[in-house]
């Protein structure tokens, strides 16, 4: 596996390469949701180009970029055993020198949930990401459903800037008890975690609801309210049931698809999770088909 630095060695390595280039841009602390992307891309692509960058300009001065966790020798050795051929890992200088000046801000759907939550993310994000796909040139990139908002931001970005690239959605990735896989779920003691159980929890609670016939979005909202309300560690952030496709907050009972996402806070951490409705669009192909869909 090659490790790329800097620019002038990335594109040595990457010119090097032919074929399908699969793209999975993380911020390292791999986990299994990470390693599912990897291994979605390797069945798909000729080759896998992975990127581990913890991207300053997505934190704010709030948030926690010091302590993000970090372990590069170990993100590499996964990577390795994973069949990765090429990884880039550039500093903070390279990606932003001095001077730099040049922002990628994707309007509405950066808009509520997280992008109320986090002033500036989706900004960062973007910015990031565009540069990623500048530098790499892929044929697809690779991206968590559990960050939905991400996608659809994502997804408008490569669309308005006319990215050649396929955004390719992988399903979340779950430990035993249902909790979304995340680097910063080592933030949570062990009282933390075992309360953060009650997060997949309630979205399951509504999602039965919804398999059950139940359309209104605000009786879905109330279900996940009601199931967080019981645990005393965990604190809602928000709750949104929004069309899939243009993530606009429904009010109205409907059949199109549906981005059910909450944020809950449990201790440090702002816990992430979501579903899609129906049910079965919870695979790479249902999601990669209707999350942030441009027709
Ligand atoms: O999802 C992430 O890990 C990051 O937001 C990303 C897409 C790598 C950009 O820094």
């Amino acid at each position: 596996m090659q490790i790329a630095e800097t620019i002038q060695e990335l594109r040595q390595a990457r010119q090097k390469l032919s074929g399908r280039i699969g793209l999975v841009p993380t911020m390292g602390y791999l986990h299994e949701g990470h390693l599912s992307l990897v291994r979605t891309a390797r069945a798909e692509c000729d080759h896998v180009l992975a990127t581990i960058f913890v991207n300053p300009a997505q934190f704010s001065a709030q948030e926690d970029l010091a302590s993000y966790p970090r372990d590069l020798p170990r993100d590499l050795a996964m990577l390795e055993a994973e069949g990765v051929g090429l990884v880039f890992t550039p500093s903070a200088e390279l990606m932003y020198p001095p001077g730099y000046q040049t922002y990628v801000t994707v309007e509405q759907v950066s808009q509520g949930k997280e992008g109320s939550a986090r002033p500036g993310h989706f900004r960062g994000v973007a910015t990031v990401v565009a540069k990623l796909f500048n530098l790499i040139q892929a044929q697809r990139a690779y991206f968590g459903q559990k960050d939905a908002q991400q996608v659809a931001v994502i997804r408008r970005m490569t669309h308005d800037l006319n990215f050649p690239l396929e955004i390719v959605v992988c399903p979340i990735v779950r430990e035993a008890d249902g909790l979304a896989m995340s680097s910063r779920n080592v933030y949570l003691s062990p009282a933390e975690r075992r309360a953060a159980a009650v997060v997949p929890q309630a979205w399951q609670r509504a999602a039965q609801a919804y398999g059950a016939g139940e359309r209104h979005p605000e009786v879905l909202r109330s279900i996940v309210r009601e199931h967080i309300a019981q645990e005393p560690l965990a604190r809602l952030d928000y709750v949104s049931v929004a069309s899939a496709r243009t993530l606009a907050e429904q009010d109205a009972p409907s059949e199109e698809p549906l981005l059910l996402s909450l944020a809950v806070q449990v201790g440090r951490p702002r816990l992430l999770d979501n579903c899609l409705l129906p049910m079965a669009l919870n695979t790479r192909e249902g999601a990669s088909a209707v999350l942030g869909r441009i027709e």
